[in-house]
């Protein structure tokens, strides 16, 4: 019997291809960006299966062009480039790579905080520019970290592990949901539950970590940076669009928060006009699972979704409305 055609939209980890060769007769975008849309709209005509990223969007119009499609599955923890509803109603099943990436991604939450609150970025490149003429008591003065308040937006997975490493700072940490969790959760990682509004105004980090939807596309807009301490940091290693990014530069050029560390962007890979020129901002490219462990851990669970959905024809655990 024929092999299942599946489509695989970028380089991506050796394991994660030896885990579909068996199984799949594979065409592979091997390159380091994105498959252009022409191309991925002729491509997954004959396909059954989609092995994509987040840069790749599964919209209706993609389903059109993908008459034989059915599984997608998302290298990527995040799945708000893909139309669930539009793959629901076509049969098509959605699965993403929850869980192994949630330490990796809280472990840079906590470099960029430590890196925008002690201007680690800026002391590199005075060094590299011979501009370090010996020890100074009032050079390059960041903030502290240790006993401060930590507000966690978003309390799943990831915002959850960055609230437990905070403990290790002594820190005070607040957090905001849509849904209060359990209270043995809450008093484990030490963490109140408060209204946004609150966190913002209370909290010293303010660091993002829900999921790109209707309702948190630019939760953190002008009104947002008016609120928080202007002694504050955001970070934001979640989706670009939480945050509204033109207000986010007037926020740190007019000195209403006093920095951030960012790894997305609104309009990744672009940035929003002004930022690249703000030194209170630690800017990464979208870099917070980016380990060798991870990335591999991430492809395994990405091929095993292709085939729990075309070979062994199962409920995925790994689908996005599991
Ligand atoms: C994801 O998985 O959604 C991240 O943004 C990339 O690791």
């Amino acid at each position: 019997m024929a092999k299942p055609k599946v489509l695989v939209t970028r380089r991506v980890p050796q394991e994660c291809l030896d885990l579909l060769k068996p199984h799949f007769e594979i065409e592979h975008y091997n390159k380091q960006t994105a498959i252009p849309r022409k191309l991925l709209l002729k491509s997954v005509k004959d396909k059954d299966g989609l092995l994509c990223l987040l840069t790749d969007k599964i919209d209706s119009e993609l389903l059109a062009a993908a008459p034989r499609l059915k599984a997608v599955s998302t290298f990527s923890v995040g799945y708000d480039h893909i139309d669930v509803p539009a793959c629901k109603a076509r049969g098509v099943c959605v699965t993403n790579t929850p869980g192994v990436l949630t330490e990796s991604t809280a472990d840079f939450t906590w470099a960029l905080l430590m890196a925008a609150a002690r201007r680690v970025v800026e002391g590199d490149a005075c060094m590299r520019g011979g501009k370090y003429k010996g020890w100074d008591p009032l050079m390059l003065l960041g903030t502290d970290v240790f006993g401060k308040t930590l507000g966690v937006i978003g309390f799943g997975r990831i915002g959850q592990a960055v609230a437990k490493r905070a403990a290790g700072f002594s820190m005070r940490v607040l957090y905001y949901d849509t849904r209060r969790a359990a209270p043995a959760l809450e008093s484990a990682l030490n963490a109140k539950f408060v209204p946004l509004d609150d966190l913002l105004r209370e909290s010293d980090y303010v660091s993002v970590h829900t999921v790109l939807d209707a309702g948190t596309r630019h939760l953190l807009d002008d009104r947002a940076f008016s609120l928080m301490k202007k002694s504050a940091y955001l970070i934001n290693a979640a989706r670009g669009p939480i945050v509204d990014e033109g207000a986010l530069v007037r926020a740190l050029k007019s000195d209403k928060i006093r920095g951030a560390g960012l790894d997305v962007y609104e309009r990744e890979p672009k940035m929003a006009p002004g930022l690249a020129s703000c030194k209170n901002a630690v800017l990464a490219p979208h870099l917070a699972s980016a380990t060798l462990e991870t990335r591999m851990r991430m492809g395994v669970m990405a091929a095993s979704g292709l085939i729990d959905g075309l070979v062994c024809k199962a409920r995925s655990p790994y689908s996005v409305d599991a």
